[in-house]
């Protein structure tokens, strides 16, 4: 299986305070975000850098600025909008797709209802949903991107089975996939276990 599952102490930590049953949205809401900035700082590691003159109020110097066009960031709708702002306060001038999909809850196979994407020309994009479960759903929205032309992809959840990276590493064998957990297995109705439930619920207090 090829995955990096960050697991910082820190990351490990807010991970546990969200699976609790008893963490209301708010604090889920926040962890989520907080653990997205975390795991942010690393997935961006290899982000280019060029050269750009300053002025201190010392002394002239040379620093460093990110290079290119700033990244794109695209929550599958619903639960990955709860990973966001975490990215944007790390990268405010990234542009934000949203590609909306659904699960159906009897064949769990991914149903497309929305997509809206940034100009990709030259862009890097990173997709961002809290489960990846069977697979489907992130498998189905990295096909999308890469519909459009958009060739360099990162996946980036919280929790994740080892189905749904099995079934990403087989269909999109060139996108590198980071998780901040990785559970033992599936139910009989595709829900992560241990997990931490229904992320999309859990975010936005509905059942
Ligand atoms: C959840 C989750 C993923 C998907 C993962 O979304 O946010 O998008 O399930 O499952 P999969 O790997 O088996 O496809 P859900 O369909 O519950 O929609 P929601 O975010 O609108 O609640
Ligand atoms: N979607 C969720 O929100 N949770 C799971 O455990 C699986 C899919």
């Amino acid at each position: 299986m090829e995955v990096q599952v960050m697991d910082h102490p820190l990351i490990q930590h807010k991970v546990t305070l969200m699976r609790m049953k008893e963490t209301g949205s708010k604090d889920f809401r926040e962890l989520l975000e907080e653990i997205t900035m975390l795991m942010g700082y690393e997935i961006t590691r290899d982000l280019t850098l060029e050269d750009v003159a300053i002025e201190t109020p010392i002394t002239k110097m040379t620093g460093k600025q990110i290079s290119g066009k700033k990244l794109g960031i695209v929550p599958v709708l619903r639960a990955g909008l709860g990973m966001v702002q975490g990215m944007l306060n790390l990268i405010p001038t990234a542009k934000v797709g949203h590609i909306g999909l659904y699960r159906d809850p009897q064949t769990l196979e991914p149903v497309e209802y929305y997509c809206k994407l940034p100009d990709v020309e030259g862009r890097d994009f990173i997709i961002v949903d809290p489960m990846l479960a069977t697979g489907g759903s992130a498998s189905a929205a990295i096909t999308l991107l890469k519909e459009r032309g958009i060739q360099h992809i990162k996946l980036m959840c919280l929790v994740a089975a080892p189905t749904g990276v099995e079934k990403i590493n087989a269909d999109h064998p060139d996108v590198k996939i980071f998780v901040a957990a990785l559970d033992e297995k599936l139910n009989e109705h595709g829900y992560i276990v241990p997990g931490l439930g229904d992320a999309g619920d859990r975010i936005f207090g509905t059942k």
